[in-house]
């Protein structure tokens, strides 16, 4: 029986004792019968699972990664999976270690091991290895995000990035996330890298280690600088304290072969 439409006070003036009558008996009914109010019903999800709060924050999550990969204007990996991988981006090792984060959320305890370093040569196909992961960890519902290192350090300036977000609010998203891919570390930055880049990126890696949350790293970077050569190392910018936290608890993937973007013949100009 409809509680809503039987003897529901007529529209307009009502005396306020039938309304309030009205309501008690709605409410003595568990509410009201939106079958009796003319109320579209709303439509079927498609994996017809509203009932589960976490399937509709599993979707947030994935659309937060998504839009991560969206503001860094990399939309062409969003279609690698670890099954599109060459042996060479060590999809194997890659899938051992997202299977053992999805445990450890899980059991909401720290991943036995907690970083992945995936260094390699320029072009050799390191970011499309680690937005494997991410595709493939967002979609087992790990919250994500995609970053570069540099792109990082330019929103952490005031009033610097995207969606009006607040540089605190950046700090927040990227320490807090399940999994954080931080491509190209330490990329575009020399021995002179500035006091800023220096403390921004030492407080970012150290957060994410501290609270023992996942970080994927990508880089062009050797650890150290090796002898003979020019080429800073990671170290340069991070310190060997911080550095040598990061690896005591990493796989090291290292991602070889030559530059997939080089023209089968060099062009001449
Ligand atoms: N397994 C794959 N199959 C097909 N194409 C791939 C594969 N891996 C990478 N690519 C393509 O090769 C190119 C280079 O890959 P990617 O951008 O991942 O390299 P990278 O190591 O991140 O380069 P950089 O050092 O410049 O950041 C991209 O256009 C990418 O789409
Ligand atoms: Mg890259």
């Amino acid at each position: 029986m409809s509680v809503t439409t039987h003897a529901a006070p007529a529209r307009g003036m009502n005396a306020l004792g039938d309304l309030s009558e009205h309501i008690v008996r709605v409410l003595q009914n568990n509410g009201a019968d939106i079958s009796q109010l003319g109320v579209p019903p709303q439509p079927e999800p498609q994996d017809g699972l509203w009932e589960d709060v976490s399937v509709p924050q599993a979707r947030a999550r994935l659309n937060m990664w998504r839009n991560s990969i969206e503001d860094a204007a990399q939309n062409e990996y969003l279609a690698f999976r670890f099954s599109h991988l060459d042996d060479n981006q060590k999809p194997n090792t890659l899938r051992g270690w997202l299977d053992s984060l999805v445990e450890a959320k899980k059991l909401d305890a720290r991943p036995t091991v907690l970083n992945m370093l995936m260094p390699g040569p320029i072009g050799s196909g390191k970011s499309a290895a680690a937005c494997a992961l991410g595709n493939e960890a967002a979609e087992r519902g790990l919250w994500t995000l995609y970053v570069k290192h540099a792109t990082y350090l330019t929103w952490r300036r005031p009033d610097s990035a995207p969606h009006n977000m607040k540089a605190w609010e950046v700090r927040k998203r990227f320490v807090e996330c399940d999994l954080l891919v931080l491509d190209e570390l330490c990329g575009e930055m020399d021995v002179t890298a500035t006091e800023f880049a220096r403390r921004e990126t030492i407080d970012l890696i150290d957060a994410r280690i501290s609270a023992g949350r996942p970080t994927a790293y990508t880089t062009n970077l050797r650890s150290r600088r090796q002898p003979g050569s020019q080429a800073m190392g990671v170290v340069d910018i991070l310190g060997e304290r911080l550095l040598s936290r990061l690896e005591s608890s990493a796989h090291l993937a290292k991602i070889v072969g030559p530059d997939r973007r080089k023209p089968a013949q060099p062009l001449d100009w």
